[in-house]
């Protein structure tokens, strides 16, 4: 049998990876991203489907809205990135911390991961109670708790504050390597994140188009898509593996 003391002397030992995470490392499992040309931002008014104002005025059109996001998920799998990225906690200490609302990187075996925007497969009362799973069902317009609390979807939209920011700022900042992947970087505060990398730390952007900051010049561009860009990041970061 493993002993947990070893087990924990090598996590201790290894690099911290902290991989941001947006839209596009889902593309690949034909999730739309949001702002590309084919974006879901093209189909839907972003303040209606997904802001807090929206929600007030329209909630059934936003409960449909996800029903539909959940429903899709459901027929979808990981892809090559989200696979590279769970297989890459074999020598680092893999932090995820993503934008996406997706479970895609649980069901690839990511053992570490923040959801900044919250979680499609999970429900909560309008009041922050209760957070209970919802899988890849509908919720229904309306549908109350035992407690006859109205429920919502367990997403963090436009006009909201954003729970998990201050622990994935500090994971940023004890990061010894840093990726971005599939992001566009215009939605704050997740793009702010860059900015608390410590100087001179070993970061990577994987992104077949431009972003909307500019990278610090430690940042190591891959112009491709996330399957083969992560594959390619890993084989940069052989050089970085504690032995
Ligand atoms: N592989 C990698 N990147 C890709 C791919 C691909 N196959 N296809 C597209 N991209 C890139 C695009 O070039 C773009 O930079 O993914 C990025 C997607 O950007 P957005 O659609 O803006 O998605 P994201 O950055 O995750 O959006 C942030 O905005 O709407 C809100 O809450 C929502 O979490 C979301 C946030």
């Amino acid at each position: 049998m493993e002993c947990l003391c070893e087990k924990a002397e090598r996590t201790a030992s290894k690099k911290k990876l902290v991989v941001l995470t947006g839209a596009g490392v889902s593309a690949e499992s034909g999730l739309r991203t949001f702002r590309d040309s084919d974006g879901l931002w093209e189909e839907h008014d972003v303040m209606e489907v997904a802001s807090i104002e929206g929600w007030r005025r329209n909630p059934d059109l936003v409960i449909e809205f996800y029903n539909q996001r959940r429903r899709q998920l459901a027929t979808v799998s990981p892809n090559r990135a989200h696979v590279v990225l769970a297989e890459l906690e074999k020598d680092f200490d893999v932090w995820i911390v993503t934008q996406n609302v997706d479970d895609l990187h649980e069901r690839a075996g990511s053992t570490n991961i923040l959801h900044l925007h919250g979680q499609l497969t999970k429900i909560r009362g309008v009041d922050g109670s209760n957070v209970t799973d919802i899988g890849y069902g509908d919720l229904k317009p309306g549908q109350t708790d035992e407690n006859g609390v109205t429920l919502r979807p367990h997403i963090v939209w436009f006009g909201e504050d954003v729970p998990l920011i201050e622990t994935a700022d500090r994971l940023v900042r004890e990061a010894d390597i840093f990726a971005v992947v599939g992001s566009s970087l215009v939605v704050y505060p997740a793009a702010g994140l860059v900015g608390s990398l410590r100087p001179g730390v070993p970061a990577f952007l994987i992104d077949p188009g431009e972003v909307g900051i500019r990278l610090p010049s430690n940042f190591t561009v891959i112009r491709e898509k996330a399957g083969s860009g992560v594959e390619k990041m890993r084989e940069y970061l052989s050089a970085y593996v504690v032995r």
